[in-house]
């Protein structure tokens, strides 16, 4: 008979009974998950017995089975016979406390909480193990495609060196809509809020903090590198304007928010930026809330991982994949047979080819001015862009460099923003190869 290659080198697993399941946090992905786990009943040994949120009452559901309790008290679920507690509730309180009570309970978790994962994911895990119990967390990066197993299991041979991707369906969605219809930012959001793509504070979406929260975990899991989601370098979509996608194209590319993790000489380079890419990477297809999640091995080279990064369903998915692996597993030290996770510098420095977009009182000699100081900077200009039909007093234009160390340019940018005939803060993005 074939053994399931997954379950090689591990240890057996416990007997088919079936797996007791509280859910906490009954919204858009608990929703789903009781559904999922309702509809394919007979197809898998996981039984809801608890469901708890708060104000419970209004939440209840005529299809979920009347041996279901409803509960709005964390700690009836704490003291329940449960073997694996759901958290789906967000945010780090009480969602922490939550998980710490389950694991040291003596009962399994599964999450999709992101920010939970990447605050507090190494004590966790190292709870989970000292309880014997199971942590489960696929869902918390790009929702329901299974990156994050393929890179902790699929891809364990090789030796991951860089995880780069698109990770934020809101900013993949407004950069999309500024492509394609030329609107402005400001219209690019309103829309976006108002489909439903975008929150009422789009804070940590445009500036790049839910991006860096799951780029900490890719580069855990991935890299076996331990990042804080504060050491990742982060810079808002809010400054890209339509004029950037037609210099872009320009340059046979188009922009995305990229979350780029990778190892270089023994230190990490994480960061989270808008990013020129080549028309024909995969990236540049990723529109909506697609994700897509590119790894690079040193033997295996690249790999991409490409699906729905959002949505109940396909989060929902994930969840319940968790749910069956915890299922098979629990009771089993879950991380023992894994590689060991290390601290390691991070470097906020990076070579790459650049972007520099400029809007100026147009008058002779500005492009001497800028060119001048980039020289002084050591920096080597690659091409100057201008498209015609622009008012000379906001005149936008574009130079491109070649590679060259972000620092130094930012720098040289710090001394051409002194100039007087500059109509608009200088734009900077790197240009990803
Ligand atoms: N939605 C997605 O596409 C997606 C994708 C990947 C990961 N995730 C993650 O999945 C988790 C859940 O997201 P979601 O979209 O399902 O959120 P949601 O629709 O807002 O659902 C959260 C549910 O938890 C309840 N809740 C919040 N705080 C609670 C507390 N202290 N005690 C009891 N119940 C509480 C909420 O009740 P109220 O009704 O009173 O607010 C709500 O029903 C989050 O960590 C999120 O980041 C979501």
């Amino acid at each position: 008979m074939a053994t399931a290659l997954s379950q090689i080198g591990r240890p057996e697993h416990r007997a088919e009974r079936q797996q007791r399941i509280a859910l906490v946090g009954f919204g858009t992905v608990g929703g789903a998950v009781a559904r999922l786990l309702h509809d394919r009943r007979g197809h898998h040994p996981l039984r809801v017995t608890h469901i708890c949120n708060r104000n419970v009452t209004r939440k209840k559901a005529g299809w979920v089975g009347r041996e279901v309790v409803w509960t709005d008290d964390l700690q009836q679920v704490l003291a329940s016979d449960a073997d694996v507690v759901v958290e789906l509730i967000g945010g780090l309180e009480p969602a922490h406390q939550l998980v710490r009570g389950a694991l040291q309970s003596g009962k399994s978790v599964v999450t999709a909480n992101k920010q939970l994962i990447a605050k507090f994911g190494r004590e966790l895990q190292e709870l989970a193990e000292a309880h014997g119990q199971y942590l489960g967390f696929g869902a918390c990066v790009a929702g329901g495609i299974p990156v994050l197993s393929a890179l902790q299991d699929g891809l364990v041979g090789d030796r991951l060196v860089q995880v780069r991707g698109i990770l934020n369906g809101t900013c993949n969605y407004i950069l999309s809509r500024i492509e394609r219809a030329g609107v402005s930012f400001p219209d690019a959001l309103a829309e976006a809020q108002q489909s439903g793509f975008a929150e009422a504070d789009p804070t940590d979406d445009l500036d790049g903090h839910d991006a860096a929260a799951k780029l900490a975990i890719l580069a855990r899991v991935g890299l076996k590198t331990d990042v804080a989601t504060e050491q990742v370098t982060r810079r808002t979509i809010r400054d890209i304007a339509a004029i950037d996608f037609e210099y872009a194209r320009e340059l046979g590319c188009t922009i995305r928010q990229i979350s780029t993790a990778k190892l270089l000489d023994g230190k990490a380079y994480l960061a989270v930026e808008p990013s020129l890419v080549a028309m024909n990477s995969p990236l540049a297809g990723v529109s909506g809330s697609q994700n897509l999640v590119v790894s690079t091995g040193e033997f295996g080279g690249e790999t991409t991982f490409g699906g729905h990064g959002a949505g109940g369903y396909p989060t929902a998915v994930a969840v319940v994949s968790d749910l069956l692996q915890a299922a098979h597993y629990c009771g089993c030290a879950a991380g023992a047979d894994r590689p060991a996770i290390a601290a390691c510098e991070v470097e906020s420095d990076q070579e790459a080819p650049q972007y520099l977009r400029f809007v100026v009182r147009d008058r002779p000699g500005i492009i001497a001015r800028i060119a001048g100081v980039l020289s002084r900077h050591h920096i080597n200009l690659d091409a100057v862009l201008q498209k015609p039909g622009h008012e000379k007093s906001a005149l936008p234009f574009v130079i491109t460099l070649e590679p060259c160390r972000q620092s130094l340019v930012e720098s040289a940018l710090q001394e051409i923003a002194k100039f007087d005939f500059l109509a608009d803060a200088p734009l900077r993005m790197p240009i990803v190869q």
